[in-house]
């Protein structure tokens, strides 16, 4: 089933967030259909999961720490995100790599985590301008898969992969539907290779810039297996025709 994922960044507030909820349930219809799901941050999540108890609508964290507990000073914890009714966690997102430093070692450090706690993990990997620019986007996209995924290969099919090119988030300007068919296509190829028992389970799904206007562009294409989104996923309804573009 495709996933069509709201990720909220550092918006909204508690109250924002009941707000939120309260109105986008009014057009979620046959949730059995797609699998949709919010990311909020870590301070609404707990209202969050109660809000949406019994909808159908699934709830991610945005980010977590690989440790279960300890001193670690503004760390959230994956046993922390589960007891709430977390089922989904975003790991290594470009702003975690490129604002906050987090390294590809760190990154498979989480996934290992999230294994273990039975949270599934959506990866997120691209390439920024530069990258594009000088023709390595497979070669970055590959690197950045291949390290994430070092040593839980045998797990693949119990993880998603965001494709979301750095340049492409935050910009309006997406990357194009068969630019990203491109990617995704060569991604399926890569875990096929690291793990021919994954394929058909982990999902590829293309975020930067998805808007009402251009979703159902990319999810014509079989290949786009989802949806992860940033700004428009803002408003419900801008979301729920995002949610409901195909
Ligand atoms: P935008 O949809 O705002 O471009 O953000 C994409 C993103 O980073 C989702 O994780």
């Amino acid at each position: 089933m495709r996933l069509i994922a709201a990720n909220w960044k550092m918006h909204k507030t508690v109250s924002e967030t009941q707000e939120y909820i309260s109105k986008f349930l009014k057009f979620v219809e046959h949730p059995e259909s797609r699998e949709i799901l919010l990311c909020p941050p870590f301070t609404s999540l707990y209202v969050a999961g109660k809000l949406l108890e019994g909808t159908g609508v699934k709830l991610g964290a945005q980010n977590c720490f690989y440790e279960k507990e300890g001193a670690f000073t503004g760390e959230i914890s994956l046993p922390m995100l589960k007891e709430i009714g977390c089922s989904y966690v975003i790991v290594g997102h470009s702003e975690r790599r490129h604002i906050f430093g987090e390294s590809d070692e760190t990154i498979n450090r989480k996934l290992v985590a999230c294994l273990e706690e039975g949270i599934r993990p959506i990866l997120c990997v691209g390439e920024k301008l530069e990258d594009r620019e000088a023709g390595m986007t497979f070669k970055v996209v590959e690197t950045q898969i291949r390290l994430a995924l070092s040593g839980i290969e045998e797990h693949i099919d119990r993880i998603d992969i965001a494709y979301e090119p750095v340049w492409a988030i935050g910009t309006g300007v997406p990357a194009t539907p068969e630019d990203a068919v491109a990617v995704h296509r060569f991604i399926k190829e890569l875990i096929k290779d690291l793990n021919p028992k994954s394929e058909g389970k982990t999902r590829i799904l293309y975020g930067g810039s998805v808007k009402p206007g251009n979703a159902s562009e990319f999810m014509k294409h079989s290949e786009i297996e989802g949806l992860l989104v940033g700004g428009a996923s803002l408003d419900p309804e801008s979301f729920a025709k995002i949610v409901y573009s195909f």
